[in-house]
This record gives structure tokens, sequence and C-alpha cells, in this order.
């Protein structure tokens, strides 16, 4: 009997806990910014010293962060579980990387790697970035861009994710609101497929009825109890 396949999706809610602000809570990064002023081409094009400054000061907060509990279960459970486990991420964060998760697609892409718009190279970025980066292939300046999706492109990887959708037997959806497209339709997409579906997150989100099973309460305490259930534990 072949092991369950798991798809897991994460978001904002799972990084709350290790110190790194969500979007749309009290008090949330969008509740700081305009989205259209630093997450849209359009943005990037007007202002790309606002956008630089934006992601320089979310860059730097990163390199003081640690996973958490949860980022800690979800690479448990991949190490531990025997069937495929894969965590399709919404985060820019590299937290579950850290926690020592492998099957991981970035479909928001990464906070950690830079984009030259000019030859279309990717490169890990730790440092600040800004008109004047060269870029380290083609050696231009004025196009090193963080290699993230900004509202109005295209997300990553969404062929995989589609594949992984129509394989899986549970899709679990971890601390997102649910309230951006196309990662809010995946349980959906899932369910069709007739998987079991698990929201866990602190409060019920904007697609928790689309879900089989809900579990609320914060990362750090349902997330290592539903690994320990699923591998068998309590
Ligand atoms: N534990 C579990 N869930 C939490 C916690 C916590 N400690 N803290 C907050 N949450 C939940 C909130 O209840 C909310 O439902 O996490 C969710 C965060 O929602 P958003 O801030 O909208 O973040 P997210 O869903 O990841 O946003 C999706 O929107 O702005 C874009 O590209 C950005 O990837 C992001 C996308």
């Amino acid at each position: 009997m072949p092991q369950p396949s798991i798809v897991i999706l994460t978001g904002a809610g799972l990084s709350a806990e290790s110190g790194l602000a969500t979007f749309r809570d009290k008090g949330g990064i969008w509740s700081k910014y305009d989205y259209r002023d630093v997450a849209t081409p359009q943005g990037f094009a007007k202002n790309p010293k606002l956008v630089h400054e934006f992601y320089n000061m979310r860059r730097r907060d990163h390199a003081a962060v640690k996973p958490n509990a949860a980022h800690l279960a979800l690479a448990r459970l991949e190490r531990e579980h025997a069937g495929n486990v894969v965590i399709v991420t919404q985060n820019i964060d590299a937290l579950h990387e850290a926690a020592g998760s492998k099957n991981l697609i970035h479909m928001h892409g990464e906070l950690l790697k830079a984009l030259c718009q000019h030859c279309g190279s990717t490169h890990a970025w730790t440092e600040d970035l800004s008109l004047f980066t060269q870029c380290p292939r083609c050696g231009s300046d004025g196009g090193m861009r963080p290699d993230v999706v900004w509202f109005g492109e295209r997300p990553y990887h969404m062929g995989e994710i589609g594949k992984a959708l129509s394989a899986c037997d549970l899709f679990v959806s971890i601390g997102t609101s649910g309230h951006v497209y196309p990662a809010a339709g995946f349980v959906a997409e899932a369910s069709a497929y007739g998987a079991h579906t698990v929201e866990l997150n602190l409060e019920p989100s904007e697609g928790a009825s689309y879900f089989a099973e809900c579990i609320h309460g914060p990362a750090t305490e349902v997330v290592p109890s539903f690994v320990e259930r699923l591998l068998g534990g309590t």
C-alpha cells in the first residue's frame, strides 16, 4: 500500500512566530505600505529606490530570525514520512530551508535571491540591492531586482505545483489568509482530485469553508501536534 503523498501550502502565518510580519493581520506589512508601490512591476518602474529599500529592510530583518517549531515539524515530517512530502510556500523567507526542508517550491520567489532584468540570471543575494548594483554575470547595472514574484506577475513552478496537487492524498494549508490566487485556489483543486484537505491557521481563513478539516491555533502549537498525529504518534 503506497504511503499517502502530502502537499503543504504555507503562508506568512508560519513565519509570524519567528518574528517576521504577516501581510494582512493588524499592523501587517500592507497596513504600512501600499502593495502597488513596493510589490508590482509598475511600482518598481516608478520608484525603484523605494522598492529596493523595502526589500533591503526585509533582507536585513531576515538575518536575525530563526525557524520556529512549525518549520522544524514540517522538516521532520519530510524526513520521517514514507510517502512524498512537498512544501509549496508563498513565503519568500528562507526559514523552511534553515529548518531542513528539502522538497520545497517557492512559488513567490526568494528574498535571498536577485534577478538581472538585462540577462535574466539569478544570484544568491544577502546584501542590499540598488540601481547601482552590477549584475555578476553581464556586468550591467540598473537592472538588478529582488527575485520575488510581484502582483500581476506569474507565480513560479505552476506546472510542478499542478502535478503535485493532482497526485496528492492530503493537502494541508498553513498560515495563509486564502486571499491571494492562485494559491487560494489550491484547496479546491486538491479536493477535486480526491485529496483530504486540512487548514491549520490562527483563525479561519477566507477559504476555511473549502477544507474538510480546520484546526485553529498558533502554528508552533498546531503544526507539531498535527505532524505527530500524521507520523502515528498521539
Ligand atoms: N500561526 C498560524 N497562523 C497565523 C499566525 C500564527 N502565529 N499569525 C498569523 N496567522 C495567519 C493569519 O490569521 C492569516 O490568516 O496567517 C495568515 C496570514 O495571512 P496574510 O498576511 O494574508 O499572508 P499570506 O496568506 O501568506 O499572503 C499571501 O499575499 O501579499 C502577498 O505575496 C504575498 O505571499 C503573500 C501572499
